[in-house]
């Protein structure tokens, strides 16, 4: 299955996520292609991007994932407004990966699922995953683990 997988990241924790999810996916046997979102120039973290430098072709992909951190206790501002521009998803697999600081999903990982749940819904995705990953957490490598696992049974189990 040709999946890609779309991530925005400021400092590397999600890309890095992500990352290990394009290699299970691979060594599954799948085309999983890792895409960076990158905001214009003069982007700062915590706030709204003035547009994006190349808005990555969906249509290509028959599964997509979405991975981009919490930014006040919220889905962060780039990915926000990028699901508000997507083309429809038709029906695809859809799953869901966000990363932040604290240690609690209450923290702005729930919220911040959620609020990518509703926006890929909305464009008739297929939500088939999603996990959020406690970057503070002493078990991180395990809770990224278990994260890789959770979307890549969503998307191929
Ligand atoms: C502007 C800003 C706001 C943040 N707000 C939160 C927050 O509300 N809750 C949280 O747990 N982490 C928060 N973080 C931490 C990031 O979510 C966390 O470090 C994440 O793993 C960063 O991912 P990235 O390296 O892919 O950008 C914030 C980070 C930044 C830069």
């Amino acid at each position: 299955m040709k999946i890609g997988i779309i991530v925005f990241s400021n400092t590397g924790n999600t890309l890095s996520a992500a990352e290990r999810l394009e290699k299970k996916l691979s060594g599954k046997g799948h085309a999983a292609t890792l895409v960076r979102l990158m905001p214009k120039a003069g982007y700062r973290a915590g706030q709204a991007p003035t547009g994006f430098e190349e808005l990555p072709a969906l249509d290509r992909f028959e599964a997509l994932v979405f991975a981009a951190p919490v930014n006040a206790f919220s889905l962060c501002l780039p990915m926000k407004e990028y699901l508000e521009t997507i083309e429809p998803l038709r029906g695809r697999k859809t799953a869901l990966l966000t990363t932040e600081f604290f240690p609690y999903g209450w923290m702005g990982g729930t919220r911040a699922i959620a609020m990518m749940r509703r926006a890929c819904e909305g464009k008739g995705g297929v939500v088939c995953g999603s996990a959020i990953v406690n970057w503070s957490r002493k078990d991180r490598e395990r809770r990224i683990e278990a994260a890789v696992d959770e979307i890549a049974g969503g998307l191929i189990g």
